[in-house]
């Protein structure tokens, strides 16, 4: 089974996978990005020279030392300055959201292969539920962390980079002095880091839930019920609930976070206003010209807000979002199912040996050591009490699930070596709990098979094979009607739904799919009809293999063999008069039910 690689990623770790994936979405437009990032940095550089360079020849001719093209010259070259920052400003802002946004759809795209690659049964997990959650919400982070600690490398840091060697020049104590006043709020951020990074995992598994309790009240397939139980103050309870936890945990984050910020920031003025003494000093002593006095004081400015904004803003976000980028790329690095394409062979017969499974987080297995061989073309069904592994027994079989300890498989091929596509291609399955597309009645059937035009031709064979009649329930647009009250369509009764689940897996077997399992997708059909359902089912499946599960035991007569599950083993097989004669599980479950039907 699938489950999170404990291998840590760090704050660079994550920074070196997410940069190639951002590279790679357009790697010319990246680089020519980047190249514009460095020149903004260094328009942002060049602003303190300049200035200083303007100041002195402007003092210089008001004392007569220099003539008016001097001084002019420097106003040009000032100006000229803050025009070539403006406009690299612009257009570098405009290139990190217009990539920004295509990175963020191709992540999307991946993230939803990824999860379309992982095996069926991590669905089952609750932690791989988490992960999956935290994932998504991390996917946009996770570009978001890199992008700024790019800006960081190709702009903040060019930026500071000249800005140093500028001071340096000057006068070496300011640059020393800079990095004093800077380390703190460094420092801050750091710790702030730790402190969210640990509080997403625990909001994780709260949030969860908090968005369950959400749906329990809103959702149309909850609400209904929700209210006939008069459950509503219930699950508001629990909502609110978990809502307080949730802040809670969120409180106690920031409030950690602030604290030492608050604390550090203090410290951080202090040392602004000692760098300002120490200008004002070197301006007294002569040390420093006016030019540069001016050009400083201009500058400490900006520099500190750009360092505010570095600090805070930028690497505050990188590791206040740190957490949720971890947890993606952790996802990401997640194993899917792996198996290889292989072309099973349809005449070939589906062994089980010795297979054994238990769901993740179960104790007890659900299905304990089943050793059992379907020939080709054989109709078997599958009977039992509530619980007793028949829906996990399919799922087996189909190959949606792999055993813990056995072997299931397809002609020489496990279902383990296999792909999931090449064990699926040659399956139609209906499932006890099928979906309900919210879409047209077309796409609810020939969603199956997308291969297959769903014409109203193919439609109406196999609808009419599952009983379904369009006719019947006013359908104003044909096979076009949407199945969806909230898309303006018309709901149709639980039975209804049943048969056009059945259609789709009969839309879906009409093209050489040899095996075609059914698990009980009639509950909410009657007895009559369902037996004429299976009766045409079995025609339709004569040179198929069809497995269908019902605790109607009426309608298994039809198959050729009774696979009887109890307590997860098989109990008993054979066919009705064989088990009947057996007297034993079968036959029990069969005279419970006949005391009924008489
Ligand atoms: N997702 C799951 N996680 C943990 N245990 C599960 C899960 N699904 C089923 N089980 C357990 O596995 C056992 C077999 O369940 P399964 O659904 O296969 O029974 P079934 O025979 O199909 O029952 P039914 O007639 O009610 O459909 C049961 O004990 C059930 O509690
Ligand atoms: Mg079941």
């Amino acid at each position: 089974m699938s489950k999170l690689t404990s291998k840590k990623i760090n704050i660079w770790g994550a920074f070196f996978i997410m940069v190639p994936k951002i590279a790679r979405v357009s790697p010319a437009v990246f680089s020519a990005w980047q190249i514009i990032a460095v020149a903004h940095a260094i328009s942002y550089g060049v602003i303190a020279p300049v200035t200083q360079y303007f100041f002195d020849s402007a003092s210089r001719f008001a004392s007569g030392q220099a003539k008016w093209p001097d001084a002019a010259l420097g106003l040009v070259f000032l100006a000229a300055a803050h025009a070539i920052k403006q406009a690299l400003n612009g257009t570098a802002n405009f290139m990190n959201l217009q990539y920004y946004r295509k990175v963020e759809g191709v992540l999307a795209t991946e993230l939803h292969e990824k999860i379309s690659g992982l095996s069926p049964v991590s669905f089952e997990d609750t932690q791989v539920l988490d992960e999956m959650n935290k994932a998504v919400q991390g996917k946009d982070e996770a570009v978001w962390y890199a992008g700024t600690i790019l800006l960081m490398l190709t702009f903040y840091i060019p930026y500071f980079v000249c800005m140093a060697f500028y001071l340096f020049g000057i006068k070496p104590l300011l640059v020393v002095s800079l990095a004093l006043v800077f380390s703190p709020t460094l420092i801050t951020q750091v710790l702030r880091a730790k402190v969210f990074s640990k509080a997403e995992d625990k909001s994780a598994p709260v949030r969860r839930e908090f968005d369950y309790y959400e749906c329990c009240i809103t959702a149309r397939e909850y609400f209904r019920e929700t209210r006939i139980l008069g459950a509503f103050a219930y699950f508001r309870k629990l909502y609110g609930d978990s809502l307080v936890l949730l802040n809670k945990i969120r409180f106690r984050a920031s409030a950690k976070s602030d604290m030492a910020e608050l604390g550090m920031q203090i410290l951080s003025l202090g040392g602004y206003v000692g760098i300002l003494l120490l200008l004002v000093d070197s301006l007294l002593n002569g040390e420093i010209s006016v030019g540069a006095f001016a050009a400083v004081f201009g500058s400490v400015d900006q520099m500190f807000s750009l360092m505010k904004e570095l600090i805070v803003k930028n690497f505050g976000a990188v590791a206040g979002n740190f957490g949720r980028v971890r947890n993606y790329l952790k996802f990401m690095q997640m194993p899917v199912r792996s198996g290889c394409d292989v072309e099973i062979d349809k005449n070939a017969d589906i062994t089980l040996s010795g297979v054994s499974f238990t769901y993740p987080a179960a104790r007890e297995s659900a299905v304990t050591s089943v050793s059992l061989s379907i020939k080709k073309g054989e109709t078997i069904a599958v009977v039992g009490e509530n619980g007793s592994g028949k829906t996990t027994l399919v799922r087996l079989i189909t190959g949606l699930y792999l055993p813990d300890e056995g072997l299931i498989s397809y002609g020489g091929v496990s279902t383990e070596a296999a792909s999931m596509s090449s064990i699926f291609k040659n399956i139609s399955a209906v499932f006890q709990n099928f979906q309900r597309y919210q879409m047209s009645l077309r796409v609810n059937i020939g969603i199956s098979d997308v291969n297959t035009a769903a014409d109203d031709l193919t439609l109406g064979d196999v609808c009419a094979q599952a009983g379904f009649d369009k006719n019947d329930t006013g359908f104003a647009n044909g096979y076009d009607t949407m199945l969806s009250r909230e898309f303006n369509g018309v709901d149709l009764s639980g039975g209804e739904w049943q048969r056009v689940a059945i259609a789709r897996g009969l839309f879906r077997s009409r093209r050489g799919r040899q095996v075609i399992v059914l698990d009980e997708p009639t509950a909410a059909i009657d007895p009559i009809e369902e037996t004429k359902i299976y009766n045409r089912f079995a025609e339709i499946a004569k040179d198929k293999t069809a497995i269908y599960v019902t605790h109607r035991l009426g309608s298994v007569k039809l198959a050729d063999r009774i696979i009887v599950m109890k307590d997860g083993r098989l109990a008993e097989q054979g066919t009705h008069s064989e088990l009947m004669g057996f007297g034993g599980e079968y036959a029990r479950l069969y005279k419970a039910q006949e005391q009924w039907y008489v």
